[in-house]
């Protein structure tokens, strides 16, 4: 696998893939890998002939300093993973080198796309989010990117950003990988002790809930029964538990036959803040 840590070796090493008749997809995460993102770089691989992963820690989508502090930096295990798993290239840029500016982002509002859930509780996030996502799709170029489901509403932030902004780009959502019991794999489960690992878990277990009980009770009440599954745990400070519109995102009042919902979640688990969906169709 080539390591590139700069820009313009990057773009350059890419055109000559590209003059050859390769194409690039795109694997953009934040590193402390998991199977997870193993799974996105496998589809990239499948589908093109170069796969371009890029670990950067973005500082600007992190609302709360001290998340960003003591998000997991695993870079050497990572490394590893990404050989194993045949990824191509690497890109492992310094923050000056995507930010040479400063820490300056852009500011987009797409309704309840950017504004509610996630855009709610952690303001600046998706701001964060565009501002990076754009610049590295300038950078790598990629015919195709690839997303975990497991961030529904990202997903959702970046389809309309490459809408809003004409982009080349297909993107490919992946579905979300979990773990044996059902907790939905994510960087920030190394940061649970065990007990709040084990509670953890009844967030996989109200989401499910809600899936297998829609239809036969009224929203607010497969709401508040999810959160009744939540808040068994004393340590379990939910944020939101909503059924919205899965392209909107609008908040579903009744669920009706014809339209798509995904039930979301995003919760303190301790000192963890947690985040997981589950889309009601099938
Ligand atoms: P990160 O949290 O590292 O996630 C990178 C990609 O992996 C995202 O598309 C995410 O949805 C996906 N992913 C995470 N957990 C997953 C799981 N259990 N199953 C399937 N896919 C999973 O998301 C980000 O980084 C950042 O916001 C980023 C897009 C890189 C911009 O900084």
């Amino acid at each position: 696998m080539l390591l590139f840590k700069e820009i313009a070796p990057l773009r350059a090493y890419l055109n000559g893939r590209r003059l050859k008749g390769d194409t690039v997809g795109f694997v953009p995460t934040m590193g402390a890998l998991h199977q997870g993102h193993i799974a996105l770089i496998s589809e990239s691989i499948a589908n093109h002939s170069v796969t371009v992963a890029s670990i950067f820690v973005n500082p600007t989508q992190f609302n709360n300093p001290e998340d960003l502090v003591k998000y997991p930096r695993t870079i050497e295990r990572d490394l590893e993973l990404l050989e194993a798993a045949g990824c191509d290239v690497l890109f492992h840029p310094e923050a000056t080198e995507i930010y040479p500016n400063g820490f300056i982002t852009e500011h987009h509002e797409w309704n309840n796309i950017t504004n509610s859930l996630e855009g709610a509780f952690r303001p600046g996030h998706f701001d964060g989010v565009i501002t990076i996502v754009k610049k590295l799709f300038d950078i790598v170029e990629p015919q195709a990117a690839y997303f975990g489901q497991k961030d529904f509403q990202q997903c959702a932030v970046i389809a309309e950003m490459i809408k809003h902004f004409n982009l080349g780009v297909n993107m490919r959502i992946c579905p979300t990988l979990r773990e044996a019991d059902g907790l939905a794999m994510s960087s920030r489960n190394v940061r649970l002790n065990a007990s709040e690992r084990a509670d953890a878990l009844f967030i996989f277990e109200a989401l499910s809930y809600i899936k297998q009980h829609q239809g036969t009770l009224p929203v607010g009440e497969l709401l508040s029964i999810a959160e009744k599954i939540l808040l068994k745990s004393s340590v379990m400070k939910p944020e939101y538990i909503a059924i919205v519109e899965t392209d909107s995102l609008n908040p579903a009042d009744k669920l009706l036959p014809n339209r798509e919902y995904v039930a979301l979640i995003a919760t303190w688990c301790g000192n963890v803040r947690l985040i997981d969906n589950m889309l009601l169709k099938d």
